[in-house]
């Protein structure tokens, strides 16, 4: 593989069920230190991939949206799940007083919504998923990892 090939998986969920259970073989393949970004339009199922992507890697928590407090944790035993949603934060100012980066490095899986809110802060490596909406409630889930690093990692991930 030369270093422009990209590890590009994408499949289709008709119902929440169906997104959370690719969260869940997506979070099941994770590693500590991973930093997965959810990116997709207001509504379109972010908070319900991350679900199951906290389940996948073993954590059974309900997870809920961090809107509101910016950042839940998860924690089971040595395992740490770090959900931050910066959707509400307006100035880049406001972004760093919050202090996510501190969890960058620890261990900690990070699952970011609207990843585009962190401009040039955005971790690497890392892996970006995006939701899309497609036929009715169908939504769209495409995962790229960058850089591409560990193709076999990702083998199967939907389609086994
Ligand atoms: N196929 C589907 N996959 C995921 N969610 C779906 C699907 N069909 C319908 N939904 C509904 O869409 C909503 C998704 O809400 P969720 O909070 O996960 O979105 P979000 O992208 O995190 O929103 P926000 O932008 O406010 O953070 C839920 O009400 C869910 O039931
Ligand atoms: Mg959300």
């Amino acid at each position: 593989m030369g270093e422009h090939s990209a590890v590009h998986i994408s499949t289709e969920c008709a119902t929440p069920d169906a997104t959370i259970e690719a969260g869940r073989r997506l979070g099941d393949r994770l590693e500590p230190g991973d930093v997965v970004l959810l990116s997709g339009d207001l509504g379109v199922g972010k908070t319900t991939l991350a679900q199951g992507i906290v389940a996948g890697y073993g954590i059974a928590e309900p997870v809920t949206s961090p809107s509101f407090a910016l950042i839940h944790e998860y924690r089971l035993g040595p395992r740490l799940v770090v959900h931050f949603d910066p959707y509400r934060l307006e100035a880049a100012g406001a972004l760093r007083d919050v202090g996510w980066e501190e969890y960058l490095g620890s261990g900690a899986v990070m699952l970011i919504e609207w990843p585009e809110r962190l401009g040039d802060s955005i971790p690497v490596p890392h892996i970006w998923v995006t939701i899309a909406h497609a036929d009715g409630s169908t939504r769209r889930i495409t995962l790229v990892s960058e850089p591409d690093t560990d193709i076999d990692r990702w083998s199967n991930l939907w389609t086994a």
